[in-house]
């Protein structure tokens, strides 16, 4: 079968033909893929920014394809657990160590598999599993938003956060986002953000504070900017981190977390209970993820280089059949 094979840390996938997957455990069954998406992870591992690399890997967390003739949607987040608090040691995240979804098939354990909701096509489907999950369980499960509240989302142009703005919007937020560019600035607003602050504008924070204080922050970039991040929390409020796109915290005043009686809460995927509850949701409010583009599985090059330099506004796709 073709398949995206990562060979070599500093390199992309290239496309190759490998032996087709067979079921062995008790449970597996075969998805034969329609489309993956990608996620910055796949991109980080490519960088060797990743524990416990393995090569040769079919990468990919995101897939949606047929099985039993229906096109199902793959939940990524494996051996979760039953602590809905808390993944067990033994979590994992699909496409490293395990062989991913950039293939024309995988074999999967039958329980990650779900009915893809029918208002979606195949790339839309496929652009849904790892930033749905991670996006509804940061604004919901952790983050406990409510209609009416205001959110703050930053680095709006991420798979996760283009995501987490929709479901905001419909569960009536009050939105700002912060995004380095004023193109995906507009597009957010038209799925709902109510301001825009580009965040290489010095004043950004200041210019955010104008909105008002946040009951809920959704950040994924850390960095010394996430210090101007609880000064805009309400007090009582809660900020999910989910990401590190921007690395350490050098610069965070206590005084400001303790003062404030913030509750700063990491976020990760989200547990089994967490994906059917997104794909319920996504279902009942007819929700389609934002596509930056749609790649064919010999662009896909351009496609990781598009994530290196975070081109996109919305997911990646990456078409591997029809
Ligand atoms: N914990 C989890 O379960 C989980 C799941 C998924 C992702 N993540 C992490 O979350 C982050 C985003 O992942 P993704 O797949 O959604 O990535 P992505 O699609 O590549 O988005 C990354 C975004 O980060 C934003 N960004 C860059 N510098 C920023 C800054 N100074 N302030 C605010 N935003 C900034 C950019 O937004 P603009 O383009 O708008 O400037 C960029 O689009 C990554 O660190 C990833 O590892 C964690």
């Amino acid at each position: 079968m073709k398949a995206l094979l990562f060979q070599e840390v500093g390199k992309f996938p290239t496309l190759q033909t490998v032996e087709k997957p067979k079921p062995s455990q008790p449970g597996e069954v075969v998805v034969k893929l329609k489309a993956a998406a990608l996620n910055r992870r796949d991109y980080f591992i490519t960088q060797g920014l990743y524990p416990g690399i393995r090569t040769p890997m079919i990468l990919g967390s995101d897939g949606a394809g047929l099985h039993n003739d229906r096109l199902v949607v793959i939940n990524p987040a494996l051996y979760w657990g039953h602590d809905l608090r808390v993944q067990q040691k033994s979590f994992e995240v699909l496409g490293m160590p395990t062989y991913g979804t950039m293939a024309e098939e995988i074999v999967i354990s039958s329980d990650r598999v779900h009915y893809a909701p029918e208002h979606l096509t195949a790339e839309e489907a496929a652009a849904i599993p790892l930033a749905g999950l991670t996006a509804y369980r940061a604004l919901f499960t952790r983050g406990k938003l409510k209609e009416g509240q205001k959110l703050l989302i930053t680095g709006i142009g991420g798979g996760v956060s283009s995501i987490a703005l929709q479901f905001a919007n419909v569960v009536g937020a009050k939105i700002a986002v912060t995004s380095g560019s004023d193109q995906k600035l507009d597009q957010a607003k038209e799925y709902g953000a109510g301001l825009g602050v580009n965040y290489t504008d010095e004043e950004w924070a200041a210019k955010l504070s104008a909105f008002g204080e946040f009951d809920l922050i959704l950040d994924s970039a850390g960095g010394d900017g996430f210090s101007q991040l609880v000064k805009l929390a309400k007090p009582g409020g809660t900020i999910s981190l989910y990401g590190g796109t921007r690395g350490k915290i050098s610069n965070l005043s206590p005084q400001v977390i303790f003062w404030k009686q913030l509750d700063i809460k990491g976020s990760t995927m989200g547990s089994d209970k967490d994906f059917a509850d997104m794909l319920s949701f996504v279902d009942a409010h007819k929700i389609r993820p934002v596509i930056d583009r749609i790649y064919s599985m010999e662009a896909v090059d351009e496609a990781f280089e598009s994530m290196a330099v975070s081109r996109q506004y919305g997911k990646i796709v990456i078409r591997i059949s029809e």
